[in-house]
């Protein structure tokens, strides 16, 4: 499974970058807003990101609510960068758009997927990517996972060959808040899980990890007091 990192903030892509774990960005209008983004900035700001992680997949969501404008806005943020995907959240304008936009080999990241059938819409619609929301499910005491796991296998039952401008969908595991939900996701056979920097650093750490490293630091401070 690849990590995206979940973020606007060009610092942390900068970190996770560092880590060499990275393999694309999803942002969304909330994590622009959280940047302090102005509107005016927002086209520079996503091609700031794509300079930063060059050649990989950059999301950047449109806020438009009518085809024409969800089309408009598909074209002109594709043209930023070459890594730019276009993120739309899934409603029948997007659909449409989508199928016009993905006819043009403009890839699709269709966002707020809550269910098997909006997922295969989105796919059939030439979506290059699909984005289940875990976390926002546990958020309401509903199993996040068990729903992920319905669009995973719904998704890969299916060959998308022809469907958008690289023959096949990615799921992307999105709203991401845990370790185990990245663990979960990569056993279920998702294929990306976008996480957050916050998750990120936890998914790195183990208590064990942490206690292993104490007991050879007081080890190897034994070596040294003996040369
Ligand atoms: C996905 O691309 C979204 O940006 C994101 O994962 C939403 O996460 P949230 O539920 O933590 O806001």
């Amino acid at each position: 499974m690849k990590f995206f990192i979940d973020t606007a903030d060009l610092d942390e892509i900068r970190e996770a970058e560092g880590w060499g774990v990275l393999a694309g960005v999803t942002t969304n209008p909330s994590l622009y807003a959280k940047t302090g983004g102005r509107l005016a900035d927002f086209e520079g700001h996503m091609v700031r990101i794509c300079e930063v992680c060059e050649g990989l997949p950059v999301s950047a969501e449109s806020q438009a609510k009518t085809i024409e404008d969800m089309v408009a806005d598909a074209r002109r943020l594709s043209k930023l960068a070459p890594n730019i995907v276009v993120k739309l959240p899934i409603c029948e304008e997007a659909l449409t758009a989508c199928h016009t936009v993905a006819a043009e080999g403009i890839r699709v990241n269709m966002t707020l997927v809550f269910s098997p059938t909006q997922a295969l819409l989105a796919a059939n619609a030439g979506a290059r990517y699909v984005s289940p929301f875990v976390g926002r499910f546990d958020d309401i005491a509903e199993d996040g996972i068990g729903q992920l796991a319905s669009v995973v296998r719904a998704v890969k039952n299916y060959d998308w060959a022809g469907r958008n401008v690289d023959g096949r969908v990615e799921i992307i595991t999105a709203s991401v808040r845990t370790p185990n939900h990245i663990t979960q996701a990569a056993l279920l056979g998702a294929d990306i899980a976008t996480v957050p920097l916050v998750a990120l650093r936890k998914a790195v750490r183990h208590p064990l990890t942490d206690q292993g490293r104490a007991s050879f630091d007081r080890d190897w401070q034994k070596v040294l007091d003996a040369q």
